[in-house]
């Protein structure tokens, strides 16, 4: 598989000519080779996903067998739902809801239009965290984050995210980075973005897992980490690892749509798929051995949830050798992953509003960037002020998380699933006539017709 550039005669996004035969835009934005959309598509997958939750998700689901487990669901699964999204993409050009009336009619828009609104909202509690990665990036350079005291580290955590101003403020300057990215369009801001951000979270990630395995006592991590004893592996485990897949592979929210429909007619859509799910397998792997190793070297619980890297590593950083330079490393990583990620959540929304209304980027971008706020706010202030504000026993951002990522994300990746899988297949499944990938045909629509809508209804089983 070699990154070839796949668009000798696409226009550049730069210079729109009237060649897309779309009287709406002028002419529609491409990517300007595959790298750059394997890199956009793993960006948007590679985010706070694989780097926050999946090491603590490993920790409290007893180590490597996790990470077998969660490989089995993208490889299988993850990949089915990466192409059918892509594949309607590429064969309309279009956004979600726009792709699914032009093939599908108009009741299909509402598919569309719920799965755009989902994006939205992921989006507006995304943010916040996001805004937690800026706050703890500029406490990393100033060195106030390398404190070794525990309990100090969780009461300055609370009282951060507490802080109506504070949360604010950071949610508004990662957003706005955000929107930067995305205002710049499809190849100059978000295809450079994943060219630059993708690269450059790698190698951080390195240096931090260089630093991390030198430690005296890293060893029992690694080993931890890489013996799966499966007698651990329980339904819940299984499920668990599943809705971290569609999480991470941000499926069923419409926007590998959006991404796919910036491809070429003639792009080669399963290399893609799969090196997308490879990426964020990697990702997710890399991240694992980047905290766990540290974690054993100092003797903390692998399973401290939520709060591993916001309490667990600062108290790690603070007391190993080059621990400021790590900390800083690391606390960058972290918000590039949640950048291009959040700029993939942005762009469905945009798109949405250029493809369906034909705005033009610019006002579509700062419509999506105050609605954002507004709509992100509530979340941000749940951690503090309005934290008694509870609708069905949960706070407004855990009900934010929980309607969008188990029930609507679920929702929309079975939608998704039986609309390539029977509504369109004839049409479908021409994407891989073109390549050596004939034997995948059938496999792909059994994945879509038997596995999703098994695994879907397991995922729900368990959120509900
Ligand atoms: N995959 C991202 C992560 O792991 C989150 C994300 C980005 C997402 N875009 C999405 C999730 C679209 C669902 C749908 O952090």
């Amino acid at each position: 598989m070699s990154h070839s550039p796949i668009t000798p005669s696409a226009p550049s996004a730069a210079s729109p000519p009237a060649a897309s035969g779309e009287p709406a835009a002028a002419g529609r934005a491409t990517w300007g080779s595959r790298l750059g959309f394997v890199l956009a598509a793993a960006g948007s997958a590679v985010g706070l996903g694989a780097v926050w939750k999946f090491p603590y998700v490993v920790g409290a689901h007893g180590g490597g067998a996790f990470l077998v487990v969660y490989l089995g669901c993208v490889l299988s699964l993850g990949v089915a739902l990466l192409l059918a999204e892509m594949t309607i993409g590429r064969l309309t050009g279009k956004s979600a809801t726009t792709a699914l009336r032009e093939l599908g009619g108009r009741h299909w828009a509402w598919v569309g239009r719920i799965a755009t609104f989902n994006a939205f909202a992921i989006l507006s509690f995304y943010v916040v965290v996001g805004g937690w990665t800026v706050a703890y990036l500029q406490r990393a350079i100033t060195g106030a984050v390398l404190v070794a005291d525990t309990e100090r580290l969780v009461s300055e955590f609370s009282t951060f995210i507490a802080d109506p101003v504070a949360s604010l403020a950071t949610m508004g300057v990662f957003l706005g980075l955000t929107c930067l990215i995305v205002a710049a369009g499809v190849q100059k801001g978000i295809e450079r973005a994943g060219k630059w951000l993708m690269p450059a979270l790698f190698l951080l990630m390195l240096l931090v897992i260089a630093r991390a395995l030198t430690l005296p006592g890293a060893m029992a991590g690694v080993a931890w980490f890489l013996t799966p004893d499966f007698s651990v592996i329980s339904g819940s485990t299984l499920l668990e690892a599943l809705g971290l897949a569609f999480f991470s592979l941000s499926l069923g929210a419409g926007m590998i749509v959006v991404y796919g429909s910036y491809l070429p007619k003639d792009a080669k859509l399963a290399g893609s798929a799969v090196w997308v799910a490879t990426l964020a397998t990697l990702a997710c792997f890399l991240a694992g051995l980047m905290i766990l190793p540290a974690v054993f070297a100092f003797g903390v619980a692998p399973n401290a949830g939520p709060g591993l890297t916001f309490i667990t590593m600062p108290a790690i950083f603070a007391q190993m050798p080059f621990g400021h330079l790590v900390a800083v490393a690391f606390f960058l990583l972290l918000l590039f992953a949640a950048l291009t990620s959040a700029v993939s959540l942005f762009e469905p929304v945009t798109a949405f509003l250029i493809d369906e209304y034909q705005w033009r980027r610019g006002p579509a971008v700062v419509a999506v960037l105050v609605a954002t706020f507004l709509f992100g706010a509530p979340a941000a202030l749940s951690f503090g002020v309005w934290s008694d504000v509870r609708l069905f026993d949960r706070t407004i951002f855990d009900l934010m998380d929980y309607v969008t990522v188990n029930l609507l994300m679920p929702a929309g990746g079975l939608c998704v699933a039986f609309f390539v899988g029977v509504r369109i297949w004839p049409l479908a499944r021409t994407v891989l006539e073109d390549t050596r990938g004939q034997w995948f045909v059938p496999v792909w629509r059994a994945l879509l017709l038997v596995l999703t809508p098994v695994a879907i209804v397991g995922v729900w089983y368990q959120s509900l």
